[in-house]
């Protein structure tokens, strides 16, 4: 399955895909999880130590890279360059695998149609697209923002996306339009995820304003959240209870898949 991560921002997307990550190895998945925030977190909330953390670099930053596979320095436009290089080795070489995660960080990404035409975004294109339709394995897309990213090639390859809200007017305001962006793409199978909800008002607020989605599940406001990103640890560690309900998302996720 590939599971795309959206919603505005700060509102726990990367903690969610951290706990959903682990979940999907506790079932048995290998998991290849994403990173397209320009400045990468995914890594530290999934407890990656240090040492492996520090030897990535985000694809969008490897220069020398994309001069081999494009033909063309990066930041240049205009000139000629390779529209579909290689990259098929890419996730596997320039990724750190720790506790049966692989991680890949893509750095900033403008793929948007009418965005950068440009070397780097056409590499990042392509390796977006190579993942979502020829790699196997559980892929978890931390999107850094909307689905601009995705264009829509790749949508259809998407299995489902989650758009994290908070209990909060604007989240929800934000969740609705990228919903609309999704389904504009054709990008089906769209679920909201409840984060930082403190009980069962915030839980009815979130659903009678999820913009038409179904709401797969809520991960409750909860301080072992921050505790376990200071303290560099996964918060499925920590928390088994976040963990199990992480656990629930995914396997609700997968009978509407089945089912789609
Ligand atoms: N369930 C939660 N309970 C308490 N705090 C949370 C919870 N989820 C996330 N947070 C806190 O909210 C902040 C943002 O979380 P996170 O990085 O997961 O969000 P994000 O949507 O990925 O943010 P960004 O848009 O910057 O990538 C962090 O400080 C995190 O510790
Ligand atoms: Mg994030």
């Amino acid at each position: 399955m590939k599971i795309a991560v959206t919603g505005k921002g700060g509102v726990g997307k990367t903690t969610l895909a951290s706990l959903l990550a682990y979940s999907c190895v506790d079932l048995g998945y290998n998991v290849l999880a994403i990173d397209a925030d320009p400045s990468p977190c995914l890594g530290a909330s999934l407890g990656f130590p240090p040492e492996k953390l520090s030897g990535l670099t985000p694809i969008a930053k490897m220069d020398e890279l994309i001069y081999e596979r494009t033909g063309a320095e990066p930041g240049t436009t205009g000139g000629y360059f390779k529209l579909n290089p290689r990259v098929d080795d890419i996730p596997d070489r320039f990724s750190a695998i720790h506790r049966g995660i692989r991680l890949l960080e893509l750095g900033a990404v403008e793929l948007g149609g009418a965005g950068c035409i440009c070397p780097e975004s056409a590499l990042l294109r392509s390796l977006i697209t190579h993942i979502l339709l020829r790699r196997d394995e559980m892929v978890l897309l931390d999107m850094y923002a909307g689905v601009e990213h995705l264009g829509r090639a790749t949508a259809d390859a998407v299995d489902a996306m989650l758009i994290v809200v908070e209990p909060t007017a604007r989240s929800l305001a934000t969740a609705e339009q990228i919903a609309k962006l999704a389904q504009d793409i054709k990008l089906s199978n769209l679920f909201i995820v409840g984060s930082k909800v403190q009980g069962e008002d915030d839980q009815k607020f979130i659903t009678e304003h999820a913009p038409g989605l179904e709401v797969l599940g809520f991960v409750p406001d909860d301080p072992r959240v921050r505790e376990a990103d200071r303290q560099g640890n996964s918060l499925h560690d920590v928390a088994p209870d976040l963990a199990s309900i992480a656990r629930e998302i995914i396997l609700n996720l997968r009978e509407r898949v089945a089912a789609a």
